[in-house]
This record gives structure tokens, sequence and C-alpha cells, in this order.
């Protein structure tokens, strides 16, 4: 009577095998599932190729700083996902954690703000017209166009590395000519940027060394004013 149930061990060991092999499913299934949405979530770096041959910026400079905002990109991707794998580890509360956190925004910030520079940069000739609504804006606040581009000139030769954005404040439409120091010190916050410069030494010394005030100048040729006028609000 005793020896009734003596197939059990034997039972049980398949089922266990078969418990090992769903759980291993399982855990296969969430891993890509993972992945899938980390794939999704990660920023994708954008080609700004097409500004190759812009006049006053030579190639190997261009080249150079497209390689350094896809730095940007990869960072921001790589500490968005460490931060989460830190969260599920429970490690949120470590100064590790909060080091990361703060450093979120610098990279963040190095990647949108190439973006905005690239992209109000062209090889085709624009020229700050009169009838576009930036400009009616820009001349209307600052008296002359010419008065407002000494003000920007003169933000961008300041010492140190950063950026010159034109912002516009959302509630009243007023602009502001603003200094952020490296990329995240001195942002306008829930302003949008419609004019955005990079002074980090990168983007010029290759071409001008020291002589920023030329950089500048050949900025000022290259500005794309419609996309400029398209990101104003009028
Ligand atoms: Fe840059």
């Amino acid at each position: 009577m005793g020896n009734t149930h003596t197939p059990a061990p034997a039972q049980s060991g398949v089922f266990s095998c078969q418990k090992l092999h769903i759980q291993r499913q399982y855990r296969y299934f969430q891993e890509r599932l993972l992945i899938h949405i980390t794939l999704l979530r990660m920023f994708q770096p954008k080609s700004y190729e097409t500004l190759l041959g812009l006049a006053g910026f030579s190639d190997a400079l261009l080249t150079n700083h497209f390689t350094l905002y896809q730095g940007y990109v990869t960072n921001t991707n790589k500490l968005h996902d460490i931060m989460g794998q830190m969260v599920d580890a429970e490690k949120a509360a470590t100064p590790e954690y909060a080091e990361l956190k703060r450093r979120f925004g610098w990279e963040f910030n190095g990647m949108r703000l190439h973006e905005y520079y690239f992209e109000n940069l062209s090889k085709e000739k624009s020229n700050p017209n009169a009838d576009l609504s930036v400009i009616q804006k820009i001349t209307e606040q600052f008296g002359t166009f010419e008065r407002w581009q000494t003000i920007f000139t003169a933000t961008g030769a300041m010492r140190g590395i950063g950026w010159v954005i034109l912002y516009q404040e959302p509630e009243t439409g007023h602009i502001f000519t603003t200094w952020v120091n490296e990329h995240d010190g001195g942002h306008l916050a829930g302003c949008r940027p419609l004019l955005v410069m990079d002074v980090f030494e990168h983007a010029f010394m290759l071409d001008y060394g020291l002589k920023r005030a030329d950089y500048i100048t050949a900025f000022w040729n290259a500005i794309d004013w419609q996309i400029v006028n398209k990101r104003f609000a009028a």
C-alpha cells in the first residue's frame, strides 16, 4: 500500500522540467520585449550631410561636428537605459543614479541644440526679409534688425563655451536673446528656440582658430530665415 504513489517522483521531475522550460521561455520573451521597447524609446541621430559644401564651413569641420552630435544622441540613449536598469535594480536612491540624472539634461540638450543649430543653417541663400513675421517682431521689439543683430553677435562673442539662442516666450510672445552656458545653464523654461548658434570651440576653431568673430559672420550668412520664421509663432 505504501508504494501506491511510487510514480510520483518521475511525474514531479517531468513537471519541474516543463516548468523550467516555460520559465525560460517567459524570460526570453520578456527580454525580447524589453529590448524592443528600449529600441522604440531610443533617439535616432539625424543626418545633416546635405549641409556639406556650406559656404564658410569646411567639410572637415562639419563632419567632425556631426560626429560630436551623434555622440550626444548615443549618450542620451545610454543614460536613459542605464537609469531605467538602475531603477529596476532598486538603485535609484544611490549617488551614482543621482549623478546620471544630473548628467541627462546636459547630454539631451547637447543633442537637441545641435539639431536646432544644423536645421537653421542652409546652403541656399536666405535673407532676413521684412515680410517675414519673425523679422517684423525683431524690428518691433528691438527698434531695428541691426540693433538686435548687434546684441546677438555680442552675446556670441562672450568668453566661454555655450550657445546663443533667440527664444520666444509663449505667454507674452516676447523674444529674448539668451546665453546658454555649456548645454544646460541658462535656458528659459517653456520658451521656444527660434535661432540657435553654437559657440563651442569645436564649432569654429578648425576653420577660424581663435577668430570667433569671423565664424559668427559666416553663421549670419548661413542662416535659413524661412526655418527661423517657421519656428516663430506670430
Ligand atoms: Fe557643437
